[in-house]
């Protein structure tokens, strides 16, 4: 299958801004609020030293790799939840006890191309969102028309997701939210012999299911992509796949990828996803990604 590198870089946003990076951390506009957080990968030197980026919040790490950790108010009346957009998107920003913010902002590059695809199909499209969290990828796919299964391990994750589909006005969209593990899901899904014509899939490197189970990226990835097969319909439009904080190249991830789309024709498309840096050339890297389409 012909495999097609592209860096795809999330620069269509208005409600948030990289301000700057380096020196192991990267300072951001989300909407109202800015924030100063740690990115191990931001090894080069910022525009300005950390210590004078005019913050609201800081995330100080409890170690280098180690997402916990906590927020430091600079200013005081910065709220822990605020509202953000995308396009016609309309949802909630918090400050999460694992750095996290409510949207991972670089995967707007694969919202816009799924409601790109869902929009062209000019037929009834359904959605399966593997790992959704907080659900934007499922609004992306009902604005566009899709009938959406979003799933999530994190019923909290997922009431944030209905939070967010009432303040995007996407309420009489057909959005269902289900909080059970990814492959125990998935394996039931094919017993069922329901079938998708997108999947999207975002896995952690490492995750627990709602009853404990375990999910590993490197152990339980090819095994996850033989499910996603099985529960493709015949004319599927879309499989798009990532993956960010493994030690893993984008060509293995897009070969894993290969593999199981044999037959169905179509091409892959694999790289980076980077934040341009504003008023630089600097990119910020984010994650790695491989993408199939029918056409
Ligand atoms: C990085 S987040 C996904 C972000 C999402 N794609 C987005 O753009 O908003 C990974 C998600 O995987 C979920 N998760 C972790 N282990 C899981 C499992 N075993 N089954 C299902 N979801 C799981 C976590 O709750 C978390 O919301």
């Amino acid at each position: 299958m012909k495999l097609t590198t592209r860096l795809l870089i999330a620069d269509d946003w208005e409600a948030y801004a990289l301000l700057d990076s380096g020196a192991g951390r990267k300072l951001e506009r989300f909407g109202t609020q800015t924030v100063s957080r740690p990115d191990p990968q931001a090894f080069w030197t910022p525009a300005t030293p950390p210590d004078s980026w005019q913050a609201d919040a800081v995330f100080d790490a409890k170690a280098q790799d180690d997402d916990r950790g906590a927020w430091r108010l600079v200013r005081g009346d910065a709220p822990e939840v605020w509202p953000l957009h995308w396009e016609e998107l309309r949802f909630q920003a918090r400050r999460t006890p694992f750095r996290h913010l409510g949207v991972f902002q670089e995967h707007s590059v694969h919202w816009r191309f799924a409601q790109e695809q869902i929009r062209a199909a000019g037929r009834p499209v359904k959605v399966l969102n593997l790992f959704g969290y907080t659900g934007l990828m499922s609004l992306a796919c009902a604005a566009a028309g899709a009938e959406v299964v979003h799933l999530d391990a994190s019923p909290k994750s997922n009431g944030y997701g209905k939070e967010n589909q009432a303040l995007s006005e996407l309420d009489d969209r057909a959005i269902r939210w289900i909080t059970d593990d990814a492959m125990k899901f998935v394996a039931r899904e094919i017993r069922r012999g329901n079938t998708y014509d997108g999947i999207v899939l975002d896995p952690p490197k490492f995750g627990r299911g709602p009853k404990n189970e375990t999910w590993r990226f490197e152990e339980s990835l090819p095994a996850l992509l033989d499910g996603v097969r099985a529960l493709l319909s015949p004319e599927p439009l879309f499989v798009i796949a990532t993956a960010y904080a493994v030690r893993l190249s984008y060509l293995a991830l897009a070969q894993t990828l290969a593999d199981r789309m044999t037959g169905f024709g179509g091409q892959i498309e694999t790289g980076e996803m980077a934040l341009p840096q504003q008023g630089s050339d600097r990119l910020l890297p984010t994650a790695l990604y491989a993408r199939w389409q029918q056409s």
